[in-house]
């Protein structure tokens, strides 16, 4: 059965219709305990869910809709190495990669490579053609292979490893690269091609580039085993480009793209950081591993995440939720968390091929406070619009400076409680606002909100907070009965592409597309 139809779905229906009409502030003087009734502490984290429009009826159905959705076995299923990802025919096991002692021997195998090969970098034993100690490292990849290293290269840049830079090539456009190679010294520059099917055509179109370049200044093809590593599943075609065996390091199809941080994916932000220190990421994850899979449903925070998302996506009506997280070091946090999201939950066929039949994943968006408070918060305020946010926090900074971090700390509660708690006529009157303005400076309020405080941005906590989200999404797949592990809606746009290619570069006509595609295709082929 559609989980749409069933009783716990309508149960919260029906009472959707009584919380609607009631303002957080209501719901804040109708109990002086809010915040400990919707808070959870777990291993140094804060989940401050008070500002949510729920009571404890609320959460209670939300959580009998869980149990409907049958969440504790889908999770023993995920354990288990189950096909749970059903369209591709693979299991889901990125836990594995963090399991510590428990994880299985090709993963020790590939993670003890990957070590060597980081001590090899940071203690100078591994040269250049010319003899010279690498310094800067780039990785080429995009999507899972760039977003969760980039974002986690900038979140821990407090842990930088001195004498290496690490840089990140995605996009096509020869912007992204051209200006980085003009940069870069051939002889200290080591290009790891991050690509799990070493088939996506961004990622091979900037790898020949950056070989080609390598080889202007080397000389001789052998300098290609010295400063390209590649991370893939796909050793056919890693060897294919010519990057000798010895130089790559495996991960495997069990491992989705948008979850592979943990995997050799990982290596260029372990090059950042240190071996060590990216040890400590996968130990932090797998404390939320363990979290997720033990914790009683009440005190989880994973699918406390999840059921919030759900409660504000199909019974309030949101259709966007945005990350705002007080911390310029997690500024890349909002476009990490897009593609494991919307990749992962923006669709709207089930498990078994029907409609959904609600709202599945938010459009997910967000910026850095303070930063977006002076861009699109007055929209947040007054526009209109239903937004519910996850506002993250640490409570302490990571680049401690006098006049800091107290007054960063300050703009993220103010700007909470603003939009939870808005603004009436008798406030802006009492303050003196003459009545020709009065209108202008009411702040309905009632903007949904969760925040949660990190005790400080490490590698642990860093760890910690994406394997929560990771959780987070699983559970909403489950929720919306959807496979969150396959992406076929990135698929006709690429097929679309390649078709285009050739007639732009005059060697096909465009016969076969549609008039507007012609229309562009001539204007920009035009003399
Ligand atoms: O096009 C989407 C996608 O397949 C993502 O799922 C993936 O993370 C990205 O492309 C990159 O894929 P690959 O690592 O195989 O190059």
């Amino acid at each position: 059965m559609n989980i749409v139809n069933s009783p716990a779905w309508q149960a919260l229906a029906t009472h959707a219709e009584a919380i609607r009409p009631q303002h957080l502030r209501e719901l804040f003087a109708a109990d002086g305990e809010r915040f400990a009734h919707f808070s959870l502490r777990q291993d140094g984290l804060l989940l401050d869910f008070s500002k949510q429009r729920i009571n404890a009826e609320t959460l209670a159905l939300l959580h009998k809709l869980a149990e409907t959705a049958d969440l504790k076995g889908w999770q023993e299923k995920m354990l288990a190495g189950e096909t749970i990802n059903h369209t591709e025919n693979r299991a889901v096991r990125h836990m594995a990669l963090r399991a510590d002692k428990q994880e299985p021997p090709e993963v020790r195998a590939v993670l003890e490579r990957l070590q060597a090969f980081c001590e090899s970098i940071h203690s100078g034993d591994w040269r250049g053609f010319a003899g010279e100690r690498i310094t800067d490292i780039v990785n080429i990849g995009i999507g899972g292979s760039d977003l969760g290293p980039r974002m986690a290269v900038r979140a821990l840049a407090a842990q930088q490893q001195p004498d290496i830079k690490v840089h990140f090539i995605a996009n096509i456009d020869g912007a992204d690269i051209a200006p980085l190679l003009a940069r870069l010294n051939p002889r200290t520059t080591l290009f790891i091609v991050a690509s799990k099917t070493f088939t996506t055509l961004e990622t091979l179109t900037n790898a020949r580039t950056a070989r080609a370049w390598l080889l202007a200044s080397a000389g001789r093809e052998s300098a290609i085993a010295q400063h390209f590593v590649a991370l893939s599943s796909n050793l056919e075609l890693t060897q294919q480009f010519g990057i000798p065996a010895e130089n790559v390091f495996e991960f495997w199809d069990w491992v989705g793209g948008r979850f592979s941080l943990w995997s050799a994916i990982g290596l260029s932000l372990a090059l950042a950081i240190g071996w060590r220190q990216f040890k400590r990421l996968l130990t932090g994850a797998r404390a939320m591993d363990k979290h997720f899979i033990d914790a009683p449903p009440a005190e989880n925070l994973p699918l406390t995440l999840a059921l919030l998302t759900l409660w504000n996506t199909d019974f309030l009506g949101a259709s966007t939720a945005a990350v705002l997280p007080y911390s310029q070091s997690l500024s890349l946090l909002p476009a990490y968390l897009q593609q494991l999201e919307m990749e992962s939950n923006g669709k709207q066929t089930d498990r078994d091929g029907n409609p959904v039949g609600a709202a599945t994943c938010p459009v997910i968006w967000g910026e850095a406070g303070t930063n977006g408070q002076h861009s699109f918060y007055q929209l947040f305020h007054q526009g209109g619009r239903l937004i519910p946010s996850d506002f993250i926090a640490l409570r302490q900074a990571d680049f401690p400076l006098p006049g800091h971090h107290a007054s960063l700390l300050a703009n993220c509660l103010a700007q909470s409680a603003a939009l939870a708690f808005g603004q009436t006529a008798d406030e802006v009157r009492s303050a003196g606002v003459p009545e020709t303005l009065l209108p202008y400076k009411i702040f309905p309020g009632n903007q949904p909100s969760t925040t949660l405080i990190l005790p400080a941005l490490d590698a642990y906590t860093l760890g910690q907070l994406l394997a929560l989200y990771e959780h987070k999404v699983f559970c909403l797949g489950v929720l919306w009965n959807l496979n969150s592990f396959d992406q076929w809606g990135v698929e006709l746009g690429k097929q679309l592409a390649s078709r285009l290619t050739p007639v732009l570069n005059g060697e096909s006509d465009d016969a076969g597309f549609d008039a507007s595609t012609r229309g562009l295709i001539a204007a920009l082929n035009a003399e």
